[in-house]
């Protein structure tokens, strides 16, 4: 059974068995710490039972509210570490996810993900999520740059009846 929290500060020196995966997103340790002190309440991680229970996965969602866009929460990375994969916990961190930035008044959810990324693909449609535009050669690889596709999933806000 996995328990889920948020993601503390000292996790950030303890993801790194996770982050090794060719296809998660890797981003500087500074950039998860601004992005935890930036957004609280969007990242969450998935912890197997026990003191020293290994991380299973983790996801961390930023908002973004700038005039002219729609309010939304991005997924800037999700992973799940291998051993714990096909068990739905990435389906539970977005879930998590989804519901917090409904509650900060969120128009959408969205990610961009590898075109050839064909696990998260499931995943994402399984979930809603559809396929909003394809960004050429998003992934800068060597030799050969990859398309991103970005995913988008409404979330329906009750009518307001006066
Ligand atoms: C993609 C990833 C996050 C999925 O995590 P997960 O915890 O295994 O996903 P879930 O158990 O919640 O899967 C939910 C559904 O997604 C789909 N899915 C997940 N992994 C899949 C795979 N390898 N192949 C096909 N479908 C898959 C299935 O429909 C699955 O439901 P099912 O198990 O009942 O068939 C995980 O494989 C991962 O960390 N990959 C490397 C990093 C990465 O690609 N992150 C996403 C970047 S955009």
């Amino acid at each position: 059974m996995a328990s889920f929290r948020e993601m503390r500060f000292d996790d950030l020196f303890k993801i790194n068995s996770l982050v090794f995966d060719a296809l998660t997103e890797v981003y500087s340790l500074t950039f998860f710490v601004k992005h935890l002190l930036e957004f609280p309440g969007l990242s969450r991680i998935a912890e197997a039972p026990g003191p020293e229970g290994p991380l299973m996965g983790y996801i961390f969602g930023h908002y973004v509210a700038k005039q002219n866009q729609e309010p939304h929460s991005h997924v800037a990375a999700l992973t799940v570490s291998p051993e714990y994969r096909r068990l739905g916990l990435a389906t539970a961190l977005m879930d998590y996810l989804f519901i917090a930035a409904s509650h900060k008044g969120a128009s959408f959810v969205n990610l961009f993900m590898r075109a050839s990324n064909q696990a998260a693909y499931h995943l994402y449609t399984s979930m809603g999520y559809a396929h909003r535009q394809t960004l050429e050669d998003y992934y800068p690889d060597d030799p050969e740059p990859e398309n991103a596709f970005e995913m988008r999933k409404y979330i329906p806000h009750p009518m307001e009846v006066h």
